[in-house]
């Protein structure tokens, strides 16, 4: 007598089979100008513990570019700035516009993951010079994207066909709540999503929801040993910081607070997300990313409040990443970049990556459950071109217009964080015995700057004129290489 049983057995394995292979679920939440340096995830004690602890600590994750808009355009992408053509954060400077709408919207991720069959969302900041005019940008099937930079109320959303504006609405609370709606529906059916979530947080002007303000009064921004120290050995902006009086001084404790502040309400949207996908048992089937744009550094080496600068605080971010197969509890020490997020998705997508992006997918560190995860030597490639025009002229500050320099405030004491010449690229190394950054400015003084990071990981101390020459001119070719690089080349 011949038995069913194994035969059932068989077509149930199959069943099975089909519908766990449905593609799995992404949902990214991308916060704004968040460091890791000083302690920027402190204030998400939920979001580390659901993500982090159940999944993966990135310990070495990278900005390409420590500016919003081409660090977002290289997320989206997958492509280094000197390929995807957005240089800063106005429009000439390729943040939105034309360029963008033609050639990086229908190449960038969203647009592919839609081409197969996922269902799409978006909402938060989507790029600074994006203001809700003609078509929704190609990709969303749901979307709910800022006018304009960060800002926590009194904003428009582009809602689909619409644009609607908000007067009193604490914009992380909207986000959370139209995000879980797409998620609770988008869990009921058989395509796959993909979600982008993209508060504020902690960017300028650091409000914090009402049920958060003052939690942190206590607290003053950390004093590392490069706080308000003016350090002669490094590029010239630096160089010309003076040190930062008392009342700067309180003004960045108070940001400082704000900052951390207005990630208790992220915190919150992260809980409930996931706690939405865990009601609609999606949780096993979904990937969810949490990272930052760029970093921050709020005082260091006299410089007030900003990013665009080369060091860890302003281009180290957090990453953290729960999904099938990721080992609660893994910590990643292979470095990262966010040009490896769109070829990472794709890969959990059965999607091939485009030969056009730089990133590499690191997917295969995440595989099998293990615990102990293996470490890759990588460099990779920040680069930034400074800020400063003739109109970035602030008459409140005593510099000339004809100086082309930028973001210089009376609140930040009339230090200037950005300018015309702030222009470099540097390698980020780390392998196995080597933790190291080098930096060349496109100045007038074709500057140099690297530091030891296992012997120096506050940046005290720039070695890049007592290394050996050879050492230097290997370091040289292989960053020379990387600005020039597309595709598979720039997998260094
Ligand atoms: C809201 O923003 C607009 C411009 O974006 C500004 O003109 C207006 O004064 C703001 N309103 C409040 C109450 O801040
Ligand atoms: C839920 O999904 C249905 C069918 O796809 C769609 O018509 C509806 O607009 C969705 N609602 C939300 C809130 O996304
Ligand atoms: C600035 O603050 C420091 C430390 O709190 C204090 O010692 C110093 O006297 C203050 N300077 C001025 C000019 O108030
Ligand atoms: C999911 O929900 C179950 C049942 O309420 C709970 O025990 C579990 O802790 C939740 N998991 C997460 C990750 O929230
Ligand atoms: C932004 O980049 C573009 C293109 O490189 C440049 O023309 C423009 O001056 C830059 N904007 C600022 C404020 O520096
Ligand atoms: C950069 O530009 C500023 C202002 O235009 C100038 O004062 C400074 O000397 C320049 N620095 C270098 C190293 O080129
Ligand atoms: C950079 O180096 C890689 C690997 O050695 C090589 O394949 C590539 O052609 C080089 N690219 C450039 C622009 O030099």
């Amino acid at each position: 007598m011949i038995s069913l049983a194994p035969l059932i057995t068989l077509i149930l394995a199959c069943l099975g089979r089909a519908t766990s292979e449905k593609a799995p679920n992404i949902l990214l939440i991308l916060s704004d100008d968040q460091d890791v340096e000083l302690r920027g995830m402190f204030p998400m004690e939920q979001t580390i513990q659901l993500l982090g602890f159940g999944g993966a600590l990135f310990h070495n994750a990278y900005t390409p570019t420590p500016i919003c808009c081409p660090a977002r355009t290289s997320l989206l992408t997958g492509m280094y700035a000197h390929n995807h053509g957005t240089r800063n954060n106005s429009v000439a400077g390729g943040c939105y516009g034309p360029h963008w709408w033609r050639s990086l919207e229908p190449r960038a991720l969203p647009h592919i993951l839609q081409q197969h069959g996922y269902n799409t969302f978006f909402g938060g900041k989507y790029l600074n010079q994006y203001w809700g005019a003609g078509d929704v940008p190609k990709g969303w099937n749901h979307f709910y994207g800022l006018h304009g930079n960060s800002r926590y109320y009194n904003y428009t959303l582009r809602e689909n066909s619409g644009n609607v504006h908000y007067e009193s609405t604490y914009l992380t609370d909207l986000l959370k709540d139209r995000a879980a709606d797409f998620l609770r529906n988008a869990t009921q059916s058989s395509e796959p999503f993909f979600a982008m979530v993209a508060p504020p947080a902690a960017h300028e002007p650091f409000t914090p929801a009402p049920r958060h303000e003052g939690v942190f009064s206590h607290i003053e921004a950390l004093r590392t040993p490069s706080f308000n120290q003016v350090k002669q050995d490094k590029h010239w902006l630096v160089r010309a910081a003076r040190r930062l009086p008392n009342e700067t001084i309180n003004t960045i404790d108070k940001y400082f607070q704000k900052r951390w502040e207005t990630l208790l309400a992220v915190d919150e949207l992260v809980v409930t997300l996931v706690g939405v996908l865990n009601d609609t048992q999606s949780l096993e089937n979904t990937y969810i990313i949490y990272t930052s744009d760029n970093g921050y550094h709020v005082g260091q080496f006299a410089q007030p409040f900003d990013k665009r600068q080369p060091y860890e605080t302003d281009i180290n971010i957090p990453l953290l990443i729960r999904g099938p197969g990721i080992a609660p509890e893994s910590h990643i020490d292979t470095a990262v970049s966010l040009v490896d997020l769109a070829p990472t998705i794709l890969a959990w997508a059965d999607i091939d990556t485009p030969s056009y992006m730089d990133g590499q997918s690191f997917h295969e560190l995440l595989l099998n459950n293990r615990r102990r995860v293996p470490f890759f030597e990588r460099s990779l490639l920040i680069e930034y071109w400074g800020e400063g025009t003739v109109a970035t002229y602030n008459s409140e500050c005593p510099w000339p217009a004809k100086d082309r320099l930028a973001q210089c405030t009376p609140a930040a004491d009339c230090h200037c964080q950005d300018s015309w010449n702030n222009t470099y690229a540097c390698l980020r190394n780390i392998r196995h015995r080597e933790d190291r950054i080098y930096c060349e400015f496109r100045d007038g003084e074709n500057f140099l700057e690297a530091y030891d990071l296992q012997l120096d990981p506050f940046q005290m101390t720039n070695i890049a004129y007592d290394l050996l020459p050879i050492e230097r001119a290997l370091y040289s070719l292989r960053l020379k290489n990387l600005t020039q690089c597309s595709g598979h080349s720039c997998f260094l």
